[in-house]
């Protein structure tokens, strides 16, 4: 049995002749939140209908905690709360009667049901709404009200398809805390989005993906750390000359002149940084400003990412 909550392994899905997803592979482990970056079109929603049994691979495969999604669907659904991008209205019903519902399709009778529902909606922030009709509820509001839902069953990995989109940014600060929480208590999240800003500072680790492939995974500390920094120093005396000791020194890329300053590229960690100070000083450079722009997240997407929309 693996220790992965999710690993998605080499799935292809094929629509006509296009490929929305183009043999994708990546993992997630417990208590990890794992944002899904791409822009629209890229294969997001088709690929965490895959994860949630919704629809078949034509190659590949996914194994949820261990658990194929070919083989044994009915056992990963019971592990899996997936929240869909846009969810049916039952607008004539109450919040409470609404999570009643679903928590009896999951099987919850009695005690054990109500003892359920109370406590999503203690986590979600939803008792004062129990008895509120949900067309009566803030966008936010019906967003927490279906995460609770989605968290009826106890998964322990949970898939949101773009769960900030509409959302304003309060809306956006709660949802990001309930997100945490849920990792804290050793759940894996997996959410989608085409605006990055969105998932800063929420992510554990990032896939991005476009036009069906994938174009980067890994920790969002390590690819911001391990991301070029676009470097700017201005010497006193010579820019010209300083610009060709700075051409030759390691990890420096594409030199050029800007507004009387020297810029380029640098990819290297601050020990490397630290370093090429030193010798250009020891060179005899008079340096007055070495400043970097420090890379964030959204850097290291744009510079994975080419743009292409299918
Ligand atoms: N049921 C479908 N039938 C035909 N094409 C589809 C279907 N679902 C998705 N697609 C196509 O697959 C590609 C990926 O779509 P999708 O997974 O929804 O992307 P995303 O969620 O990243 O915006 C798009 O080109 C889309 O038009
Ligand atoms: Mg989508």
């Amino acid at each position: 049995m693996s220790s992965l909550a999710l690993e998605v392994r080499g799935i292809t899905k094929i629509f006509g002749k296009t490929k929305a997803v183009d043999n994708v592979s990546f993992s997630v482990e417990p208590g990890e939140v794992c944002g899904f970056l791409g822009p629209n079109g890229a294969g997001k929603t088709t690929t965490m209908r895959i994860i949630s049994t919704l629809d078949l691979p034509d190659r590949g495969d996914v194994f949820v905690d261990g658990v194929s999604v070919i083989e044994r669907a009915r056992e990963v659904r019971r592990r899996i709360g997936f929240m869909p991008d846009s969810y049916g209205a039952y607008s004539a019903t109450t919040v409470t009667d609404y999570l009643d519902f679903f928590a009896r399709a999951h099987g919850l009778r009695g005690k054990e049901r109500s003892s359920t529902i109370a406590g999503v909606m203690d986590f979600t922030a939803l008792h004062s709404m129990q008895d509120k009709h949900i067309d009566a509820l803030s966008k936010g509001m019906k967003q927490r009200l279906c995460l609770a839902k989605t968290l009826l069953h106890d998964p322990k990995l949970l898939i949101l398809d773009e769960p900030a989109a509409g959302l304003d940014p309060r809306a956006r600060v709660e949802l990001r805390e309930l997100v945490l929480a849920l990792a804290d208590t050793g759940k894996a999240v997996l959410l989608s989005s085409h605006i990055l800003t969105e998932l800063d500072e929420l992510c554990d680790s990032v896939v991005v993906i476009e036009a069906g492939s994938l174009q980067a995974t890994g920790r969002v500390d390590q690819m911001v750390s391990e991301a070029r920094a676009e470097m700017v120093l201005r010497v006193l005396g010579d820019q010209e000359q300083a610009l060709r000791a700075v051409a030759e020194m390691p990890h420096v890329s594409d030199t050029k002149l800007v507004k009387g300053a020297i810029a380029f590229g640098f990819s290297a960690g601050e020990e490397q940084r630290a370093e090429l100070l030193v010798a250009l000083i020891e060179l005899g450079l008079k340096p007055v400003d070495f400043s970097a722009r420090t890379t964030n997240l959204e850097d290291v997407f744009l510079s994975v990412t080419k743009g292409t929309v299918q």
